[in-house]
């Protein structure tokens, strides 16, 4: 602070001048909102004590021959400082006081999303495939009675297939017969031909039930693609060709389908299916003609109707597609598992 009654010379001023300008500097540059502001003008331009008022006051010590001049810097100061306090005074007005700190443009928390089963997505993999085929998909229920399950499969009386212990029939009775669980989707067959006539090109994926110890391959309850196409002319040729597009759309172009000879009461000839993909063979389900007695069973001509039937298990084609070893993994509705899908 300079003198009042000592002589001041011009440099000295002008030196005062300059420290009070870089003090304004640095207390305005620091000043983040209004009342940081203010505190920074009662310093520099207070009335009674601020130091551009000091520096007022030592402007009467100055030499006279010098005062021109002083009072000259002394104006630069003074406009300079009323520019740069009107500065820092629209810069925190135009800041609101308190930033609040949401960014709008951050992407919010996503609620975590589940997705369909691998078995579901599996069925609708193979319904997507065989609609291109032409085959379209229908239900049938999951609650049968023997006809529909055996008699018109022809699967007679005696066949270990109707045995109690390999079926869950049921306390419910039709007529005199229990109803069961079905053991397999092959019922769709003769619900579908018992309501329309050919041709018919018909998927049915569904559960089937029986009695078995879950293990590795083995679970009570399964699924089924069932396949039927009843048209003039259908020969095992068409039937193969079809089961190699499913298994290509499937599991793609690398897959091989190879049939076993084999037999079901409801096919003839029948086989077994088997599919080879990295380098190993896995039975797949069966499948053939559809047997004269089937057709007949159901109202149509065997001397002028054919068609082939297959029965694939999904979980099989889900595992082997996948890479699971144990079907059980499907049903312990572990996330870790399922998320993997
Ligand atoms: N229903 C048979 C089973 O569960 C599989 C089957 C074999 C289905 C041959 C068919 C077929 O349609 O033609 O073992």
């Amino acid at each position: 602070m300079l003198s009042r009654v000592a002589d001041v010379s011009l440099d000295e001023l002008i030196g005062e001048i300059g420290r009070c300008r870089s003090a304004a500097e640095d207390l305005l540059a620091g000043a983040a909102d209004a009342a940081a502001v203010e505190r920074a003008r009662v310093e520099l331009l207070g009335a009674r004590s601020g130091r551009l008022k000091a520096i007022q006051k030592s402007l009467s010590a100055v030499d006279p021959s010098q005062r021109r001049d002083a009072g000259r810097h002394f104006n630069e100061l003074k406009d300079w400082l009323a520019a740069a306090l009107a500065a820092a005074q629209e810069r925190v007005a135009a800041r609101p006081e308190r930033v609040v700190p949401i960014d709008v443009t951050l992407p919010g928390a996503a609620a975590p999303l589940g997705h369909v089963h691998p078995i579901t997505q599996t069925i609708r993999r193979v319904e997507e495939i065989m609609a291109r085929l032409g085959f379209e998909s229908v239900d049938g229920p999951e609650v049968e009675d023997q006809w529909h399950n055996f008699d018109a499969l022809a699967i007679p009386p005696e066949h270990p297939a109707r045995d109690p212990l390999d079926n869950f029939f049921l306390a419910v009775a039709r007529g005199a017969e229990p109803l069961l669980l079905r053991s397999q989707t092959s019922t769709v067959q003769i619900r579908v031909m018992e309501r329309r006539r050919p041709p018919l090109r018909i998927v049915s994926l569904g559960r089937v039930y029986r009695p078995d110890t879950a293990d590795a391959t083995h679970y009570p309850m399964f699924h089924q693609v069932e396949g039927l196409l009843v048209e003039p002319g259908a020969t095992m040729a068409h039937l193969k060709t079809t089961l190699r597009l499913l298994a290509v759309g499937f599991l793609g172009p690398g897959v091989r389908v190879r049939f076993r000879p084999s037999f079901f009461p409801f096919t003839e000839p029948s086989v077994e299916v088997d599919m080879e993909w990295g380098g190993r063979w896995v039975e797949m389900g069966g499948a053939g003609m559809v047997d004269p007695a089937v057709l007949a069973a159901v109202g149509l001509d065997p001397e002028t109707v054919s068609g082939f039937a297959f029965g694939l298990g999904v979980e099989r084609i889900a595992a082997r597609r996948h890479g699971v070893a144990d079907i059980r993994d499907f049903y312990r509705n572990d996330v870790r598992f399922l998320r993997q899908f």
